[in-house]
């Protein structure tokens, strides 16, 4: 069985990651904050206490792991971390032995699916609307992190990009590239979760960004 790591597992979508992670029976080691948070399963999963942006604390935490699985994010602005936390995470990769893949989880609308979001009238509608209000930095770091993935030498990496995320029920999912058309853009977590598994074992999107939809 694999050995992953989890960034964000105390998080919205995390904690679906974590969940899956253990109903999968793979080895999981997270990174928290506040490792009270993951207090009811401190027997199940290995708790490196610490923030992304520790690099001494990533390097325990991806020292020995398969692949790493990240929901990192904030919107309280403007301590905005995934720039700064995808930076430290690429370090701590770089000089591991295991040199673990890693599944990253951005937004739609950036990078190469600027253009593929831009015939999707709802997304025009959201980029011309929400941005503003919850503050386009936050698109701006994500974007950054992506930068540095996509720069990076000797890292393994899959840019996973999310719409808009639901509490629903989970639906299955579909991936495009950014060649191809949008989807449904309302997505549930659940069904980020179960992609970002499924890539621990299925390797076919490595070095790519791609774009999930609702199935
Ligand atoms: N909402 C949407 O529709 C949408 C769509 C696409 C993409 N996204 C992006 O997807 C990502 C995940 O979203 P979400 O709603 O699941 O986020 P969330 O509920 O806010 O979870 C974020 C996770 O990141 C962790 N974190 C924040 N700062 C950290 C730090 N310095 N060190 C270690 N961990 C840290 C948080 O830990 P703590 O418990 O310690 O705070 C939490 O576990 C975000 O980047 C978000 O912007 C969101």
């Amino acid at each position: 069985m694999p050995t992953i790591a989890i960034i964000g597992a105390t998080g919205a979508t995390g904690k679906f990651v974590l969940q899956g992670a253990l109903d999968r029976n793979f080895s999981v080691r997270v990174l928290a904050r506040t490792p009270a948070k993951l207090d009811h399963l401190k027997d199940k999963i290995e708790i490196i206490k610490g923030s992304v942006d520790d690099l001494d604390a990533m390097k325990k935490l991806v020292n020995g792991v398969d692949v790493i699985l990240s929901t990192l994010g904030t919107n309280k602005k403007p301590n905005y971390i995934v720039e700064k936390g995808v930076r430290i995470l690429l370090q701590a990769i770089q000089s591991s032995d295991s040199k673990p893949r890693f599944v990253h989880m951005s937004s739609v609308g950036l990078g190469d699916s600027k253009a593929q979001c831009k015939k999707s009238l709802l997304w025009t509608f959201i980029v011309k609307v929400t941005f503003p209000l919850i503050g386009s930095e936050l698109f701006a770091d994500m974007q950054r992190a992506e930068d540095l993935i996509i720069q990076a030498k000797d890292v393994n990496a899959i840019i996973m990009r999310a719409a808009i995320l639901t509490e629903k029920d989970a639906k299955g999912y579909q991936v495009r590239l950014s060649n191809e058309p949008t989807g449904n853009m309302f997505i549930s977590r659940r069904d980020i979760a179960a992609f970002m598994l499924d890539a621990v074992n299925d390797t076919s999107y490595d070095g790519k960004a791609i774009s999930l939809f609702t199935a």
